[in-house]
């Protein structure tokens, strides 16, 4: 028996994955326990939980991976630093990350006092981690492979091709070229300053036009191989010294763009000034763009591995859009993105690198994403025995039942139908950023104004960002126009138009969705429940949101039962419990 512990840290999403013979035992982002968005720094909570979860010591671990390599690509940067001049506190601060990642050992002993650990320890590459994480978790005995971020380890993109156990990289896209950091320049330009924002403009970009193509296209060159250059007049990554903070606590990046990007597109918009169209056709284009570099390179690829599967990760294989459109503007026929795509799958993706490097059996596919927390029937019926939970809930007017599941299913299905705001809390936490019908919000998908409800009881988020369907899996063709497995809601789908009118509530300003397929094999009561809405009514869907107000996605069924009580949430269901408040 082989344990490889996976590790993703001094980065956002700082996380731990634990496999044991290739087989992922567990992954969950330190966010979760912390409880702040993006959580930087060593993930020393979320190891414990993998150990502890899977009844093991640190002790018995063979091997520990980390997804970041100090020192790769050296003569890279040396050469690139004597021919930029960057400012030296630039270096300084590359220098100091470098220093903490290669005191690993020194992290975990603190983390883990008195504990001997015998593991080997291992430095895998950022984006053959981020590989790793796409290809092995991937259901396809071969597949063309892809990631493409910000920055890790010098590079912003990687490709390659995976068959059986091998992976081969091809290449990369070296710093300081990025379509990550195009993405969060505009981010940033357009108001939205904080880590993990890009995809407010993902969602901001429907509502406008792609009418500053041209300038765009001044910004990111295409090349004629496939890859892409920024014209770094635009930016300030390549040269100043950025404020960011990757350590203990919320990850900060600084702003990324020059004056010149205004002289450009003319003047940024500060947070608390209003959107205007202007601004729509900005974040439009700047989405138009990202597809027309990314398509470009996904081509590129595929004439190279001509082969009808990619994989795709990467904090930009978030982009659910890009994704949902890779099957009609590539030759590739099957797309399959991880469930943490970004930073955090790092993660796992270093741990399944070196089971694979160690000559291990191909790990199975990732079926589902409930990887993290556990809460059994026994935690849950613990919290609501307690006597100050019993007092809150009487306090508030709810009433407590316990329910055999068919009669939850009705009486939530029911609610869901009557407009009511259902918290839904069951079994393993989700393994990335998507609440997937274990940690979810659920509403009625029929309702214009859903939204409007939801933002008014607990979200209070900007009024152009959309909400998304769990769909039942059999009635995507049904719906939508194209069809495919979206366990992990990482791509978006253009909607039926005579649908569209039917679900309002999921249907963004462009009649696209961005969907999850729920099946009955992979997760039987979420399944169970979207179909005793679909008996009601016809529509065999349910809009998803995460479990959680302005915090990271609630974890432990305290968190859930906190956050019902402090919103205006009207059912909570945890485990087998249905909690309401009254009308
Ligand atoms: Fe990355």
């Amino acid at each position: 028996m082989t344990l490889v512990l996976g590790i993703n840290a001094f980065h956002a999403d700082a996380a731990a994955a634990l496999i044991r013979d290739g087989e992922i035992l567990g992954a969950v982002e330190e966010e979760r326990f912390r409880r702040i968005k993006h959580w930087a720094g060593f993930p020393a909570q979320a190891i414990a939980w993998c150990l502890a979860d899977a009844g093991v010591r640190l002790e018995d671990v063979d091997h520990i991976a980390i997804n970041s390599l100090p020192g790769a690509h050296r003569w890279r940067k040396v050469a690139y630093t004597l021919a930029r001049r960057p400012d030296p506190r630039f270096l300084w601060r590359r220098w100091r990350n470098k220093r903490e990642r290669a005191g690993l050992a020194q992290q975990l002993a603190t983390a883990f006092p008195g504990s001997t650990p015998k593991a080997q320890l291992h430095f895998v590459e950022h984006h053959r981690a981020h590989l790793a994480s796409a290809y092995y978790a991937s259901p396809f005995p071969r597949a063309a492979v892809i990631s493409v971020d910000g920055f890790g380890d010098f590079a912003s993109g990687a490709w390659g091709y995976g068959e059986g156990t091998d992976l081969q990289l091809d290449g990369q896209i070296w710093f300081p070229h990025s379509l990550g950091a195009f993405y969060t320049a505009i981010t940033q330009y357009l108001g939205f300053p904080h880590y993990g924002d890009e995809y407010k403009v993902m969602g901001l970009a429907p509502y406008g036009r792609p009418t500053r193509m041209e300038e765009m296209r001044r910004i990111v060159r295409l090349r004629n191989d496939g890859t892409y250059r920024l014209d770094l007049r635009y930016f300030r990554h390549a040269t100043e010294d950025l404020p960011h903070q990757w350590s203990q606590g919320t990850p900060v990046v600084g702003s990324h763009w020059s004056g010149a990007l205004e002289q450009l597109l003319g003047p940024a918009r500060r947070p608390e000034e209003p959107l205007e169209q202007r601004h729509h056709d900005i974040a439009r284009s700047a989405q138009a763009m990202y597809e027309e570099a990314f398509f470009h390179l996904l081509g590129a690829l595929h004439r190279r591995h001509p082969v009808d599967a990619v994989c795709i990760a990467g904090g930009c294989g978030a982009n659910s859009v890009a994704n949902g459109k890779v099957t009609v503007a590539t030759p590739f026929r099957q797309v399959w993105v991880q469930a943490a795509a970004g930073d955090a799958g790092g993660a796992l993706g270093a741990a399944l690198a070196v089971w694979h490097e160690l000559g291990g059996a191909r790990s199975a596919p990732m079926r589902t994403a409930y990887l993290g927390s556990r809460s059994d029937g026994d935690a849950v019926a613990a919290v609501l025995e307690r006597e100050d939970t019993r007092r809150q809930l009487v306090e508030a007017g709810c009433t407590i039942r316990t329910l055999p599941e068919a009669r939850l299913c009705e009486e939530v299905a029911q609610a869901i139908g009557e407009g009511l705001v259902v918290g839904w809390f069951d079994g393993r936490m989700e393994w990335g950023p998507r609440a997937l019908g274990h940690r979810s919000i659920l509403g009625d998908p029929r309702r214009a104004d859903m939204k409007d409800i939801l933002n008014h009881k607990i979200k209070r988020r900007e009024s152009f960002r959309p909400f998304a369907p769990s769909v039942l899996r059999e009635a995507v063709p049904d719906w939508f126009e194209r069809d495919g497995d979206v366990p992990f809601m990482m791509q978006v789908y253009p909607i039926r138009e005579e649908k569209r009118s039917l679900i309002p509530a999921v249907t963004h300003v462009d009649g696209s969705g961005r969907l999850q397929t729920v099946s009955e094999a992979d997760n039987g009561r979420y399944y169970r429940l979207i179909s005793a809405f679909a008996a009601r009514t016809g529509v065999p869907m349910v809009l998803n949101t995460s479990f959680n107000e302005n915090e990271p996605i609630v974890c432990t069924p305290e968190q859930a039962l906190d956050c019902f009580l402090r919103t205006r949430m009207d059912v909570l269901v945890l485990g087998d419990h249905l909690i309401r408040r009254p009308a």
